[in-house]
């Protein structure tokens, strides 16, 4: 038996969402498990400073760096499996990760999307889009979702999900942020702790 799941969290940008799983991490609201390593696609990521001042080692790999696919995937599992790594949280992580890739981690790579899946989501649909494309459509209701990822773009099944109200006037950006404040800041912490007391009871 594991004693707490050690935890990856891939990103790519700000990492506002790696942010609010270290809070979680440093309340007790994450106490199966911990986060060990943060992987970053992309080199100026302001996730990797967030990751430097809470002390977890964060490292690069760049897909534009290693030249294919599979060197970007086959740097990552490397990293994965020296970090002896349980469980993968994609945090904004703005790559596709390949069939082989998930089904070497399966069940066990969880991903934070930011509307109500099945509407808004799938290739394509990423960031800010996602909320223009919500605006665009005149939704009353948007939302985030937590799921486990498999082969199919944001078609994993569904861990939880929250509900958030569009407003008047609202711009992307302002939606966003409410969707990350209402939802995605709660739910991702809340799913990664489920699954990682799930993970250390096998
Ligand atoms: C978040 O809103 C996340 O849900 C979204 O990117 C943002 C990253 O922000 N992810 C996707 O759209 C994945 N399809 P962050 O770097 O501040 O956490």
């Amino acid at each position: 038996m594991l004693k707490k799941a050690r935890i990856a969290v891939l990103v790519s940008g700000g990492g506002t969402n790696l942010q609010a799983l270290i809070d979680a991490q440093a309340s007790g609201i994450i106490h199966s498990g911990e986060i060990s390593l943060v992987l970053s696609s992309k080199a100026d990521a302001y996730a990797l400073e967030r990751a430097k001042k809470a002390g977890i080692d964060g490292l690069v790999v760049s897909k534009k760096d290693l030249g294919s696919q599979e060197a970007f995937e086959s740097q990552l599992l490397a990293y994965l499996k020296q970090y002896d790594i349980d469980l993968i949280v994609l945090a904004g992580f703005m790559s596709i990760l390949s069939e082989s890739f998930i089904k070497a981690y399966e069940n066990r790579i969880l991903n934070v999307h930011p509307s109500l899946i099945p509407s808004f989501c799938g290739q394509g649909f990423y960031g800010l889009r996602v909320h223009e494309a919500a605006l665009e459509y005149g939704v009353k209701v948007t939302g985030a979702t937590v799921h486990f990822v498999n082969e199919i773009p944001d078609g994993g099944k569904i861990i939880l999900q929250k509900a958030v109200a569009i407003e008047e006037n609202d711009t992307p950006e302002i939606l966003q942020k409410r969707v990350m404040e209402q939802a995605e800041w709660l739910l991702l912490p809340k799913a990664t702790e489920m699954v990682s007391a799930s993970l250390i009871k096998e």
